[in-house]
């Protein structure tokens, strides 16, 4: 057995368990850590220190320490050796739902979908580091739009609490639980999460109804053989990096709150990410999908056009009988089409894109089916790693590495019995996700999404737009102009709060007559009752109004306006958060009422 001089040296500074796990390191080829460790009496805090890092790393990882090193030898070898994780397997296009926003396909399954939303548990993962968009805030703080300046974690609380009041409403008052929501987030993003929902009053939830679960990091591999990287800082701490959004299933599994759950009589659980403003306009029918298919788990896709960077869902089928419907990277799935018959790779059929839909990483899962696997698993996902080497012969890396696991990749451990399934719905109505700088975005090649805070916004404006000209609403055309090197599409600035409209069905009930909006116009709808009937809008229009109010709004309203203004994104006195989109709305003139009396109100203007 191997043994450390250095940690024998210590020893009776530490714990029977300290000892314990020193010893596991030493089994484990980890003596190298104590290499530098000098004489009892010196740094001996330091040392117990690294004990307590050592049992947190050991503790939150499935399996313990020894596990995670155990399996990094065999991917880091698996990864020298250029072994391809999908050989053997062919792959297909498996089976879906595909969704046309505001049909009566798509109307029938939002009504569904709004009836199991009290039977649902809302898992929003938003403990990434966010290196691409480079804030240096949390990104579920940001602004999801600045006509309002709404950020995306209270958009996401009011559309819960709201598709759970209509769900309810839905159930005859039946409403024996507050939906929960439990947020995962990192040590990069836990103070700040809390402080924003503290601040905040929970954004209208209970605070016992939101659950904060922090992920932890994991050890960093130095080389092929695991050994785990010392801080080049402190040679008393391993180095750590994210374990990536994977870590939910682990954490959601052993915090005991899907039992507690699935007593309570729940039945989904769906997962979200930080900055997808569009996600909850698809939520209600991608849950209606998940009900009336049965799906133990439904992915929400958009349609991808072939070789476009976004992973695709695939059904793999091997050889030897295991089979899986899942998401495969685009650089992936190329190869593996081309290796397995399809001498085209990946192409566009009829419909104008690959028949393999775009995976946008938001999941509904059937907390049954959900609970029986992690109860095999302990919740434990596939991992991968993805060593950046230093020349071909793969010995050395550039710097250190770890294990990474994705949410999506859940369904790699499942039988084939299970039903896996997606739903497709438009691009311009479910993913708008801000991940990139101004920098990076403006170097995305032509045709392909910025997703950056620019494209975000617009995203948000354009949607609204579709989904008012849907329901009868005339709005103008677009006009695109060019934002920190980005050229997008602006819409009229249309906001309106969930509390409004959180299904089409709701819009379509509060929208009648000719009304029309001009493209320079900024419509905000705040109050629960406005219906906006034969309205003329070239200007701004701000409406609230309490909730037992109703408010008929019509006439025609002109005035200046706001106006979207490009600005300097390097001009350091600008805050950042207007900086990252390169522009601002300047606020001209607006025509604001504001119904505080409970009654029925006709405002013709
Ligand atoms: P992204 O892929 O956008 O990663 O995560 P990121 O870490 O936020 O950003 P980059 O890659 O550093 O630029 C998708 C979602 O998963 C969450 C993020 O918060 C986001 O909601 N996530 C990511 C976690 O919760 N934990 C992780 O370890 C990684």
């Amino acid at each position: 057995m191997a043994s450390s001089p250095n940690l024998e040296k210590n020893l009776s500074l530490l714990t029977p368990d300290q000892v314990e796990l020193g010893m596991m390191l030493l089994e484990m080829g980890q003596a190298h850590l104590f290499d530098s460790w000098p004489d009892l009496g010196i740094d001996d805090d330091h040392k117990k220190c690294f004990f307590h890092q050592v049992a947190l790393l050991n503790s939150s990882y499935p399996g313990g320490l020894a596990s995670y090193i155990k399996t990094a030898r065999e991917l880091l070898a698996d990864s020298k050796a250029g072994k391809n994780p999908f050989d053997g397997f062919t792959p297909s296009v498996p089976a879906g739902e595909i969704l046309t926003f505001g049909d009566d396909n798509f109307i029938k399954y939002e009504e569904t979908g709004v009836k199991q939303v009290q039977y649902t548990a809302f898992v929003l993962v938003a403990g990434g580091l966010g290196e691409r968009l480079g804030y240096n805030g949390i990104k579920v703080a940001l602004p999801m739009e600045t006509t309002t300046g709404t950020c995306f974690l209270q958009h996401y609380i009011e559309s819960i609490l709201c598709l759970s009041e209509a769900s309810c409403r839905q159930a005859q008052g039946e409403c024996p639980r507050d939906v929960p929501l439990v947020i995962m987030t990192s040590d990069d993003t836990h103070e700040r999460t809390l402080h924003l929902l503290e601040s905040n009053a929970y954004f209208g939830m209970k605070s016992t109804q939101v659950k904060l679960l922090k992920q932890e990091k994991v050890a960093c591999l130095a080389d092929n053989d695991a050994r785990l990287a010392v801080d080049p800082k402190d040679i008393y701490k391993i180095q750590t990096k994210p374990h990536g959004h994977g870590d939910v299933h682990s954490l959601l599994y052993s915090s005991g709150l899907l039992r507690e759950w699935k007593d309570a009589g729940l039945r989904w659980v769906t997962f979200f990410q930080d900055t997808n403003g569009l996600l909850f306009k698809v939520i209600p029918a991608a849950l209606g999908v998940s009900a009336t298919k049965g799906y133990h788990v439904n992915s929400l896709a958009v349609p991808r056009k072939a070789k476009e960077p976004i992973g695709g869902i695939t059904r793999l089928t091997h050889a030897d009988g295991r089979e899986m419907v899942i998401n495969v990277e685009y650089n992936q799935l190329d190869p593996l089409l081309r290796g397995t018959g399809h001498p085209d790779g990946d192409v566009n059929c009829e419909t104008g894109y690959s028949p393999y839909p775009g995976n946008i990483n938001q999941l509904i899962l059937e907390l049954g089916p959900y609970i029986d696997e992690l109860s095999k698993t302990s919740g434990a996902i596939k991992e991968f790693v993805n060593p950046k080497y230093k020349d071909s012969t793969k010995t050395a890396f550039k710097s250190s590495t770890r294990l990474e696991c994705m949410m999506q990749d859940y369904p790699k451990t499942l039988a084939p019995s299970a039903r896996v399934g997606f739903t497709v719905s438009d691009p311009w109505l479910a993913y708008a996700p801000v991940k990139n700088n101004p920098d990076d975005a403006a170097k995305v090649p032509k045709g392909n999404p910025y997703h950056s805070a620019t494209s975000g916004e617009a995203a948000i404006y354009r949607s609204n737009n579709m989904i008012l000209r849907l329901a009868g609403i005339k709005v103008d055309d677009p006009v695109s102009q060019v934002f920190n090197g980005q050229e997008v599409e602006i819409w009229s600035r249309i906001v309106w709060k969930p509390k409004w409209a959180v299904t089409f069905a709701d819009v379509k009930r509060k929208v009648s007559g000719n009304s029309s909006v001009s493209q320079r116009s900024t419509l905000v709808i705040k109050g629960r009752n406005v219906l906006i009937e034969d309205l003329s809008l070239d200007g701004t229009l701000v409406i609230d109004s309490v909730d037992d109010a109703e408010l008929k709004v019509g006439g025609s309203v002109q005035n200046y306006g706001w106006t979207i203004e490009s600005i300097d994104k390097d001009d350091r006195a600008l805050p950042e958060e207007m900086r990252i989109r390169g522009f601002k709305i300047n606020k001209l003139e607006q025509l604001e009422k504001s119904y505080s009396e409970p009654g029925k109100f006709s405002l013709k203007l």
